[in-house]
């Protein structure tokens, strides 16, 4: 018995929540995205046995689990078996536990062999696992879970800024129905095959938005920023991707005082979030409880 066999290695990886510019963030456009306080956290131990062990609840597809075991194993030439496990805040409300799963085992990975690499090497790597499994997808999530913070991001990982703000005044409210990303990013692929020009008006506005959220998140503006939510709200809806239960709870925040609120997120389902200052945040989670939203706390 090696000592690596009684190696016990934990690691965790934020969720994210999407600020501005989803959707377009697929076709080459920005996105701002934060990471949140709510984790997955994975452990891994060597097998006895010659195969994985994976007992991950919270991991809707054990496949990011499986590729990232082979991806690593090709990447590095290593040949242990693991037995691995999870522990998750994050799921099934479409806050990123997938990617953030992939992110925690290759940063568990990473530690039980003692192998440094940086954040942009280890997004590369998580980037090539998720879209293997997923087909589609700009990275954001990943990036989120790797970096933390509030993140200026680009397709791909094309650039990854860390914006200077520590957190932002949002609340986020569940719309009780998990949105399925890859069938709302499919559905707008189509009508981009089919509205190529208008779609594409759609996102270089989204884009235009993102840019001015961009500096004034950093401002703090949180008046201006609220009102390029809404906006950015009304070209996801004429994207196709909100839905009503989503408007409801959108208009519920915005009548309570909310600087502004939209969908966060593929749509759908999953979440909206909405600005709000100290003073009207209770009235705000209240309004979005009434349209039949559940206040997720971060
Ligand atoms: C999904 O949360 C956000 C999308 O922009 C997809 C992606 O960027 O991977 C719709």
């Amino acid at each position: 018995m090696n000592e690596d066999s009684n190696k016990i290695v934990t690691a965790r990886a934020p969720g994210k929540l999407m600020i501005m510019g989803e959707h377009a963030v697929v076709y080459g456009y920005p996105c701002i995205v934060s990471a949140i306080d709510k984790y997955i956290e994975v452990k891994l131990t060597k097998s006895e046995v010659p195969e994985d062990t994976i007992q991950t609840p919270g991991v809707s597809d054990n496949r990011f689990i499986t590729v990232t075991l082979e991806t690593f194993r090709k990447k590095f030439g290593k040949n242990d078996f693991f037995t691995i496990g999870t522990k998750s805040d994050i799921t099934g409300f479409g806050l990123g536990s997938s990617s953030a799963a992939t992110v925690a085992l290759v940063k568990a990975l990473l530690s039980f062999y003692e192998i440094s690499l940086d954040n942009k090497k280890i997004f590369d790597m998580c980037f090539e696992i998720v879209k293997s499994v997923q087909g589609e997808g700009s990275g954001f999530d990943i990036a989120a879970a790797i970096y933390g913070g509030t993140l200026y991001f680009v397709t791909g990982g094309k650039k990854i800024e860390e914006l200077p703000v520590n957190s932002l005044p949002v609340i986020v409210g569940f719309s009780g129905i998990k949105a399925d990303t890859v069938k709302q990013v499919s559905m707008v692929k189509e009508k981009m095959q089919k509205y190529g020009k208008s779609i594409m008006a759609i996102f270089e506005n989204i884009s235009r938005l993102t840019e001015e959220a961009k500096q004034r998140i950093t401002e703090k503006d949180w008046v201006r920023v609220g009102k390029l939510f809404n906006y950015n709200q009304d070209c996801l809806e004429s994207l196709g991707v909100s839905t009503e239960k989503l408007n409801g709870m959108v208009i519920a925040a915005r009548i309570a005082g909310a600087y502004g609120a939209k969908l966060s997120g593929a749509g759908g389902g999953d979440c909206m979030i909405a600005l709000v200052s100290d003073e009207n945040r209770e009235a705000v989670k209240e309004a979005v409880k009434s349209a039949g939203g559940e206040i997720i706390n971060i």
